[in-house]
């Protein structure tokens, strides 16, 4: 028996042997019940995880427009994924890859320049990172950021201490050369600081560049060998110029061309698809969300009918969700979509249940279901399209992120049987969500898909408190329509990362016209957070509010009361279950 069959609560819903579900990425048994932390697509995701140990697609190297590429080398800094950004949206490739990487792993992806991380541990630490002595040949341009000036300085040869005066915050640094990482900059520029060692003496050949009153060595260089180092973050924002910081080096000094856009990935992605599937049959399973929108209209974009895409209707999902879906899909891209009817086998394994891990397992192992058997009809099908996305594969990665890929143990549900086996597509494995929301831009997804907020896999389960029925499903939908709209009216859909409605078991009094009334009472969430891992109540307008209240009691039958939901996270989830 494996573990994952030992860990699932309900003996009773264990499938048979021979249809063994497998682990979640970060290795956990799937379906062990767990609350899902990614937002959007991750319950779609972790329902397909079977087919995790099929290899990594090819990324094409030897494609003729494969984009100039930097590699970042990641230290255990926070910080890594900004730099990776900052890069990117240079119009440059970059990627990030841990610290240990062997040279001939680097050198496989030809960068153009290699940008070293900084890192919480010291120089001197016993378990100190290192990176591939090879880095500091002077084949390929290298910027070391904080610990990784401090790394290159002692690698060769120089010296770095404790430094007297720890630098954190923001610090005046002067420039004392007008060329190179500082071309085109002020003399005196604020920049972000936070160390604890700094450099005493450089190695032979460096040169200083960067000064601050608590170090001398606040940026050196040695253009010989095309190593260049500082001791401040041009990554984050409190360094104004770290942009142009970050493009005299990656553009200027290391040449890299800055042809990376949405237009330029769709079409290198297209390219490797139709080459990797070849004659090939492809499935996908389309959730609703932004991230199976793009990946499957992108693998659509390449092998047109080859394609088959999967929408399981579970009845879960918001007012005109699935229309809109089957309307972009089906209509306007003329895509192969089985739109699957499931509502009346999900609402029929969730009568009568109230405790919310239940609901989330039950839709979980029902999508499964729905899923294999549609799939099953298809006949020979080779791969499967995932909307993977770059975060996963970074946190699955590096060893530094291993600690945040432990919190966030998501994938309540996963998992296809052993015997489904097929090779992964993950055509956005390489891009960030924002990356993402502007490629579904490029290929024309409508901007209520592209900029959708994250919805939960579980969908209105987990927003009707209590048991989910038919009726209260058409509550809830209407009850959040109305705060969808006024929130997009008021203009302040975007800046918040969820605005929904909850329909709660609670009923009280009311009055309307003469008469006295009895009716539930629904609840009004509205956060804004940049992951989802923690977030603020927001402090919408009371305007807004006045009109949503006013709306929701006039116009939704059954609902005499709307309460907002004034809780941060943590200590409250964004979910209410
Ligand atoms: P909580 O409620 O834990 O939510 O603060 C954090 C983010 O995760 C989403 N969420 C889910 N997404 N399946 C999903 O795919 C789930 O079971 C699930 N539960 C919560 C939630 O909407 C928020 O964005």
């Amino acid at each position: 028996m494996t573990d994952s069959q030992e860990s699932r609560a309900e003996p009773t819903d264990e499938p048979p042997a021979d249809r063994q579900r497998g682990r979640t990425v970060h290795g956990e048994p799937a379906n062990a019940g767990h609350r899902v932390l990614a937002p959007d697509d991750a319950e779609v995701e972790a329902y397909l995880e079977q087919a995790l140990h099929a290899p990594p697609p090819a990324r094409g190297e030897e494609a003729p427009e494969a984009p100039d590429a930097v590699v970042i080398l990641d230290f255990g800094s926070q910080f890594a994924q900004l730099i990776a950004r900052r890069i990117r949206e240079l119009n440059v490739y970059s990627e990030l890859l841990p610290h240990d990487t062997p040279w001939a792993e680097i050198e496989r992806r030809r960068p153009k320049a290699i940008i070293l991380s900084g890192s919480p541990s010291s120089v001197y630490d016993d378990d100190a990172p290192k990176a591939d002595p090879a880095l500091w040949s002077g084949r390929v341009p290298v910027l070391g950021i904080c610990y990784g000036l401090q790394l290159m300085a002692h690698e060769l040869g120089g010296e770095v201490v404790p430094s007297a005066r720890r630098e954190y915050g923001p610090t005046a640094i002067q420039i004392a050369t007008d060329h190179g990482l500082f071309a085109g900059l002020e003399r005196e520029q604020p920049a972000w600081m936070s160390h604890g060692d700094a450099i005493a003496r450089p190695p032979e050949g460096f040169e200083p560049t960067a000064q601050t009153d608590a170090t001398p060595f606040a940026g050196l260089h040695d253009p010989a060998r095309s190593l260049y180092g500082i001791q401040f973050h041009p990554e984050v924002a409190h360094t104004p110029r770290g942009r142009d910081i970050l493009r005299n080096f990656v553009v200027e000094i290391a040449g890299a061309r800055q042809t990376w856009t949405p237009a330029s990935f769709v079409d290198t992605t297209v390219a490797e698809v139709r080459e990797r599937v070849g004659e090939g049959h492809v499935i996908c399973a389309l959730s609703g969300g932004v991230d199976s929108a793009v990946a499957a209209t992108l693998v659509h974009r390449a092998i047109g009918d080859q394609l088959t895409c999967i929408y399981v209707d579970h009845g879960l999902m918001r007012k005109r969700e699935s229309e809109l879906l089957r309307t972009t899909f089906a209509e306007h891209l003329g895509m192969k979509l089985l739109m699957v009817d499931a509502r009346d086998r999900f609402l029929s394994r969730l009568a009568g249940v109230e405790d919310p891990e239940e609901k989330r397992r039950i839709i979980g192992d029902e999508f499964i279901r729905v899923f294999e058997e549609e799939a099953g009809r298809l006949g020979q099908i080779d791969f499967l399209v995932q909307g993977t996305l770059y975060p996963d594969v970074i946190e699955s990665k590096t060893a530094e992120t291993k600690a945040a890929a432990k919190i966030k143990t998501h994938h309540n549900v996963g998992g296809l049987p052993a015997d489904l086996r097929f090779s992964l597509i993950e055509p956005l494995r390489y891009l960030f969500k924002d990356e993402v929301r502007r490629v579904g831009a490029e290929l024309g997804l409508p901007e209520a898909m592209v900029l959708r907020q994250p919805f939960p896999g579980p969908g209105l389960a987990i927003r009707i408190i209590g048991e989910v029925t038919a009726e209260r499903l058409g509550t809830l939908r209407e009850a959040d329509w109305i705060v969808i709209d006024e929130i997009k009216s008021a203009g302040l859909y975007r800046s918040l990362w969820q605005s929904f409605a909850i329909l709660t078991p609670v009923r009280s009094v009311g009055v309307m016209g003469d008469g006295r009334t009895y009716a539930n009472v629904v609840a009004v969430r509205a956060v804004t957070s940049d992951d989802g891992m923690t977030a603020d109540w927001a402090r919408l307008p009371y305007e807004v509010l006045a009109r949503i209240s006013s709306r929701i009691v006039n116009e939704v039958p059954g609902v005499n009361r709307v309460v907002y939901d004034i809780s941060s996270k943590p200590p409250a989830t964004i979910e209410w279950e």
